[in-house]
């Protein structure tokens, strides 16, 4: 997560846009879109209104108004996509959106390793090149991720295919971010999945800077999205030969799906039900190897008890107290869980407790990704320490309350956090958090990020640990719909 600087410009435009943009901005379970044509037709106006004032304005007259945030609105509201019919034997690029490039190929299409490209058998000439990683904005991260060429019409270097496939190919990049979870998920898995999901595995995944880690990882969840092994494109010197090609990979937002963008009816509820399937099996073989072993000791009354899952981290952003909390929480009667997640952990392993769990605890950070192996309806809370809360909002509070979770911050206090004792009560680290964000996402990183512990007040972590109990056993009570929690939060 290096250069999200312009993010930190963008996040009042954000916020109004998301605000003036409820359609887009809600996760609407029930399906009641009331008033929704016109509104659609009143933002499309605004957007179309927005846009051109962005154009105008941003390159000329205010550096910081560039039009990414309000371009990305506005191509959310405008869900036309330019390629989606392609005709037989052409190339269609569809540039407009924020964060990503999609080009398709449809006809004789052949891949060419030795020159990193793409070829289509066509009558009109034609060439492209793309980047297919989905953070075009990040143009520092974006540089190094693999460029591929695509030529229509052109003299095909090779006379025969080497493989035929009777299916497409959807062809992506695992460089990039690719080994942090939070982008592992938001930049590769999620658009995948929204990408591919509707070939029913009929699809072939040709991958360039492939790691083999990175498959073994989530294999389970490819394998559910295609049925043919991965192609690494940049040794694989073979002709591979398709009958269609998509290259790069769609997405919505972090970490979620809005449905109203989905041609494909694809959902963050679908893509929980990819998840449950690809790990189920191995989970119900487990319990069923379990079941059969020697009685485990299960401590009467446990079955009744909510399960809470704590995501603990090592190092920066780790809670010093963290063996005080576990305990606070089993006296309130939680069943708690501690996990560590770490690169090489099976992911299966943590799908199994987090679906288990009708609470997930954890600091700010990428393992809050996490929450996405929730069930909808559970508690996610999550600890914000002093100088994240803009992070910890976008990258999970949000995107867990459009899954249906129901989101609670805890927001530490100033003497809750290791940079009180380093700098003091009055330093401006700790005084006014908003003043070091403001200088940009490098600093708040390195600041807040990368040398921030916490050491929880057990009494005021206490009060929002009992708000977390009322919400749990009001549920029991009566099944609450998640919308009506949204306002739930931590403002002490
Ligand atoms: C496009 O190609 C497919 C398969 O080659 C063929 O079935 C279809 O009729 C073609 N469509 C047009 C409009 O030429
Ligand atoms: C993919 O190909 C590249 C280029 O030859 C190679 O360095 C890399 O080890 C390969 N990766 C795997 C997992 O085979
Ligand atoms: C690609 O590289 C990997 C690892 O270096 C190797 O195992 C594999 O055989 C290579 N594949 C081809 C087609 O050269
Ligand atoms: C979209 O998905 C929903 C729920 O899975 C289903 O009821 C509906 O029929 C689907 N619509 C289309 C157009 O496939
Ligand atoms: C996840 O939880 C749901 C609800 O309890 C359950 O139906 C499902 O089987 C669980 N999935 C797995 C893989 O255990
Ligand atoms: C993290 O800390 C816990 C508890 O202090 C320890 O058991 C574990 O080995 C540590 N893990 C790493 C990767 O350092």
């Amino acid at each position: 997560m290096a250069a999200k600087n312009n993010r930190f410009f963008f996040r009042h435009l954000r916020k109004w846009v998301a605000e003036s943009h409820p359609v887009a901005a809600s996760s609407d379970h029930s399906g009641h879109r009331k008033n929704r044509p016109t509104l659609l037709r009143l933002l499309f106006l605004l957007s179309l209104a927005l846009s051109f004032l962005v154009l105008y304005s941003s390159s000329i007259l205010c550096p910081f108004f560039s039009p990414s945030r309000a371009e990305e609105a506005r191509q959310r509201k405008t869900m036309a996509n330019p390629c989606s019919s392609v005709p037989n034997n052409s190339i269609c690029c569809d540039r407009a959106a924020f964060r990503t490039d999609v080009c398709f190929l449809r006809g004789d299409v052949r891949s060419h390793s030795p020159s990193s490209s793409l070829f289509l058998a066509s009558a009109i000439a034609g060439e492209q090149s793309i980047r297919p990683y989905p953070r075009k904005w990040e143009t520092s991260v974006m540089s190094m991720v693999a460029e591929l060429r695509l030529h229509a019409g052109g003299v095909y270097p090779n006379p025969t295919c080497d493989v035929v496939y009777s299916a497409p190919a959807v062809v992506f990049s695992t460089g990039g971010y690719t080994g942090n979870v939070f982008h592992d998920f938001n930049d590769g898995i999620i658009p995948l999945y929204l990408t591919a999901h509707h070939y029913n595995r009929e699809v072939v995944f040709l991958i360039l800077d492939y790691h083999k880690w990175w498959f073994s990882k989530y294999s389970e969840l490819l394998s559910r999205l295609s049925r043919f092994p991965p192609i690494n494109f940049s040794n694989d010197s073979r002709t591979h030969c398709f009958t269609s090609a998509t290259v790069g990979l769609r997405i919505h937002d972090d970490l979620a799906i809005d449905p109203a963008q989905s041609p494909l009816n694809n959902s963050i509820r679908g893509f929980r039900q990819l998840l449950d399937d690809a790990y189920g099996p191995r989970i119900r073989w487990l319990d069923r190897l379990e079941a059969q072993s020697p009685a485990p000791p299960i401590h009467l009354g446990e079955a009744n008890k909510p399960r809470l899952a704590m995501l603990l981290r090592n190092g920066s952003r780790a809670l010093e107290n963290e063996g005080d909390v576990v305990t606070m929480a089993e006296e309130m009667g939680f069943v708690v869980e501690v996990l560590r997640p770490e690169k090489t952990t099976e992911l299966m392993s943590i799908y199994r407790i987090l679906n288990g769990s009708e609470v997930m605890l954890g600091v700010h950070g990428a393992a809050m990704t996490h929450f996405l192996f929730m069930r909808p309806g559970a508690v996610i809370l999550q600890i914000v320490p002093i100088g994240t809360e803009w992070a910890a909002e976008t990258f999970y509070g949000s995107p867990a309350r459009k899954m249906g979770m129901r989101y609670v911050r805890y927001r530490i206090s100033p003497e809750e956090s290791s940079l009180c004792r380093e700098y003091g009560r009055d330093h401006p680290v700790v005084r006014e958090p908003k003043r070091i964000n403001a200088r940009g996402w490098e600093e708040t990183k390195r600041i807040y990020l990368d040398w921030q512990s916490v050491r929880l007040d057990l009494r005021r972590f206490r009060r929002t640990m009992e708000r977390v109990r009322r919400v749990l056993d009001g549920s029991r009570r009566r099944r609450r719909r998640p919308e009506e929690d949204k306002e739930e939060d931590d403002q002490m």
